[in-house]
């Protein structure tokens, strides 16, 4: 599977090398504006190559994205110290209205991935722009607060993160909703196992890893400036997703009517395969995340239509 990362920045680099380390692609093509970063990362993951795959890496232009599976746009800016992922909608608004012009034409049969930030909105307006078939632009939207949300858990209960079902619906971004009601370990519901084991979900703990999970980014940014290596693995798992036809249940963003918000891009558990996101399953929530989910739409609405 031949992939494109624009954007040669951390994100779309940890993407390239996750994407070579889980020999998912065959092909990686890295494109920045930056040429000379596009070729440092590109022979830095190149390196790689020989622990894990096989795959070619190499930095290129639009042009050399003919063939390709699958479009990570992982490029503009990332959240400075202290700034919501909504404030870079103007800044990242613009460079897609560039770049997505330029992808097209090279590569007709994409599916576009986005992960720059706020991505819910950066993928409304991808799919807005490309006018491409429903589910062909997906966001990476939070597939990566998902894993947090599981591996807080699965440290909490003492079993593994893929044992723990659960998901991060809603906004990729502070009015996200962890949906507790209908998490699971194993077949059990989470407060029943929680019990059983004898770690109960008190308030303290929910607080805890609502915390862990909605201020990760803001915590890692103070630490080391970005995020990247969660994501990367994310957006590495989508493409596995596409490129094996998975029919993968994963919490990525597309556009959609969400509890009477029309068209509105935001995560729920959608099915992921060759042909991008083909279905959504939609969770059983209780009132405050019903609630949480319809107010996380409407900001999301009342951006994306001020753009
Ligand atoms: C993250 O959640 C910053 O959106 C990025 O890590």
């Amino acid at each position: 599977m031949k992939i494109g990362i624009v954007g040669a920045g951390m994100v779309g680099s940890a993407a390239g090398f996750a994407l070579v380390m889980q020999g998912i692609a065959s092909e990686i093509v890295l494109i920045d504006l930056d040429e000379k970063r596009a070729r440092a990362e590109a022979e830095d993951i190149a390196h790689a190559v020989p622990f894990a795959s096989s795959a070619v890496v190499r930095a290129g232009g639009y042009d050399d994205l003919h063939g390709a599976w699958v479009v990570i746009l992982a490029c503009g800016v990332g959240q400075k110290p202290g700034e919501t992922r909504l404030q870079l909608l103007g800044r990242n608004a613009e460079v897609f209205r560039s770049v997505v012009g330029q992808v097209l034409p090279a590569a007709p049969e994409a599916i576009l991935l986005v992960a720059s930030n706020p991505v819910d909105i950066m993928g409304q307006i991808t799919a807005r722009i490309a006018g491409l078939a429903p589910g062909r632009v997906i966001g990476s939207g939070t597939i990566l607060d998902t894993a947090r949300f599981r591996w807080l858990l699965s440290r909490h209960l003492g079993i593994a993160p893929g044992s723990v079902h659960g998901y991060v619906l809603g906004e990729h971004g502070d009015s996200e909703v962890l949906a507790w009601s209908n998490a699971r370990a194993g077949s059990v519901p989470l407060a029943s196992f929680a019990a059983q084991v004898g770690a109960p979900i008190t308030e303290d703990v929910r607080a805890r890893i609502d915390k862990g999970v909605r201020r990760a980014a803001y915590t890692i940014i103070e630490g080391k400036g970005a995020t990247w290596y969660g994501i990367g693995a994310g957006l590495a798992r989508i493409c596995r997703a596409i490129g094996g036809d998975e029919q993968a249940v994963l919490s990525v963003s597309v556009p959609g009517d969400v509890l009477g918000v029309q068209d509105v891009a935001l995560s729920l558990p959608r099915v992921v395969g060759a042909a991008g996101v083909t279905a959504t399953l939609w969770p059983e929530l209780d009132e405050a995340e019903t609630e949480g989910l319809r107010a996380s739409a409407e900001l999301l609405k009342g951006l994306v239509e001020a753009v």
